[in-house]
């Protein structure tokens, strides 16, 4: 089962926000997310808030159905142009996310763009993306997405190899995602994504390779690659916990990491983010900038987060209770909370120090100054940007992010 939900102070039956939130709300960037909480099975490692059927059944009945969760969603959508009133933004992007969204139908999905088109309006260059999983789309699929409006689409691939691929609980077969971006550019996509896992256990320096080459040589404009984070609850952390697979190792994290900037690098990709490099600057994911530089989203789902003015909140996990909270005419959200000057600024520290552009020195006390200056000593951030006021991180600060983020932020 997905992990649990922060606290925080209810939200109102409403779902109505607090004025300051709205104001000066033209000057920023509006963004969509839309969770689709299903998957045909759990991947050992996941702890998204998705369900499969067997998870499902007995609790949520009909209402957590997949069948209606369109419609559902839409409620949603609709309540947030209720919240925001007359917002004169069109919406900049909108990423439908999982879960599998392509567990559901084609058209359902072009449904749900169509309300945020219909209630708020899209940008003329609007950024719209679906993930997907390799074994779930084909080209009559991906067409009517295509048709629909979707520009961009990301396929979790995670491995090239068989073995790695089964450690993960992966269902797809080897060379199935690769096959996935020549489908997505015949069905005229613009941008496109492939997600890699590197560090299972198991997976040599060899298979990594094999992965990233594989990646490459299937021509997306866009890589993600994680380290495979192995979360408290998951069929993964247990069967480490049992002895039946070896735990990860961060060294191994580490090289792997290397091999993955030197192989895309070679190829004509620049990292933009710690996980994810781009072969252009039009390449790059636009929706998860607007997260990384604390613009406005409203994500509509079970379990999704929102973010408006510094105002965030959450919605109820399960989608059962969340489609009851839309069908009594009550917003799902679960609790929120308002963010103080003091959260927004660590926050900012957290995402723009992982960013190619960094986080501006203003936003450091003395004690984060005192340790951006021994990073810089240390090799670990850009002395150039440094002495123009902004922290930077160098190719071995991006292996030790998380470390010198939380100097950063004393
Ligand atoms: C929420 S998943 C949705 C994508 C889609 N359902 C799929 O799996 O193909 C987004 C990405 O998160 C990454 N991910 C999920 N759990 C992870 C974990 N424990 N460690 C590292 N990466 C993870 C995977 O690369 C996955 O493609
Ligand atoms: S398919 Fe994606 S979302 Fe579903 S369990 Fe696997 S990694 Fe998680």
């Amino acid at each position: 089962m997905p992990s649990a939900l922060p606290d925080g102070e209810p939200v109102p039956d409403d779902g109505a926000l607090p004025a300051h939130a709205l104001a000066d709300a033209a000057d920023r960037p509006l963004g969509f997310y839309l969770h689709v909480p299903y998957c045909a099975t759990r991947c050992g490692y996941c702890d998204f808030n998705t369900y499969t059927a067997t998870e499902l059944r007995g609790s949520g009945g009909v209402l957590a159905s997949r069948d209606n969760y369109a419609e559902t969603l839409i409620d949603e959508v609709r309540l947030a142009r209720k919240v925001l009133g007359d917002d004169p933004r069109p919406v900049r992007t909108v990423f439908v996310g999982g879960g599998t969204p392509t567990l559901l139908a084609a058209d359902d999905l072009v449904r749900m763009l169509g309300a945020v088109r219909d209630e708020f309006g899209l940008a003329d260059d609007a950024e719209i993306t679906t993930e997907a999983n390799p074994e779930s789309v084909d080209p009559a699929y991906l067409a009517t997405l295509r048709a629909g409006g979707f520009n961009r689409i990301s396929f979790g691939m995670q491995s090239a190899r068989q073995h790695v691929l089964q450690i993960l609980d992966r269902t797809h077969t080897p060379g199935r995602p690769e096959a996935c971006v020549a489908e997505a550019r015949a069905a005229g996509f613009d941008h496109v994504n492939l997600d890699l896992i590197y560090g299972t256990p198991g997976e040599s320096d060899d298979d990594w390779r094999a992965s990233l080459d594989a990646a490459i040589g299937a021509g997306p404009d866009h890589v993600s690659a994680y380290a495979l984070i192995v979360e408290e609850g998951t069929q993964l952390a247990r069967r480490i916990r049992r002895g039946e697979v070896p735990m990860t190792d961060d060294d191994v994290h580490a090289d792997r990491y290397l091999m993955a900037e030197d192989r895309l690098s070679q190829a004509g990709f620049s990292w933009y983010e710690v996980s994810n490099w781009a072969t252009s600057e039009a390449g790059r994911c636009l929706h998860n900038e607007l997260y990384w530089r604390g613009a406005d989203w409203w994500g509509a789902g079970p379990g999704a987060h929102s973010h408006v003015g510094g105002v965030r909140w959450w919605n109820v996990k399960h989608p059962g209770a969340y489609a009851g909270a839309l069908a009594a005419g009550r917003s799902p959200g679960a609790g929120r909370e308002l963010l103080s000057e003091e959260d927004r600024r660590v926050e900012r520290i957290l995402l723009e120090l992982r960013l190619l552009s960094g986080c501006p020195l203003s936003l450091l006390r003395a004690e984060g100054l005192a340790a951006a200056g021994r990073a810089v000593g240390e090799g670990l951030l850009q002395a150039g940007p440094y002495e123009a006021g902004r922290a930077v991180l160098t190719l071995r600060g991006r292996l030790l992010a998380d470390g010198i983020v939380r100097d950063l932020v004393d």
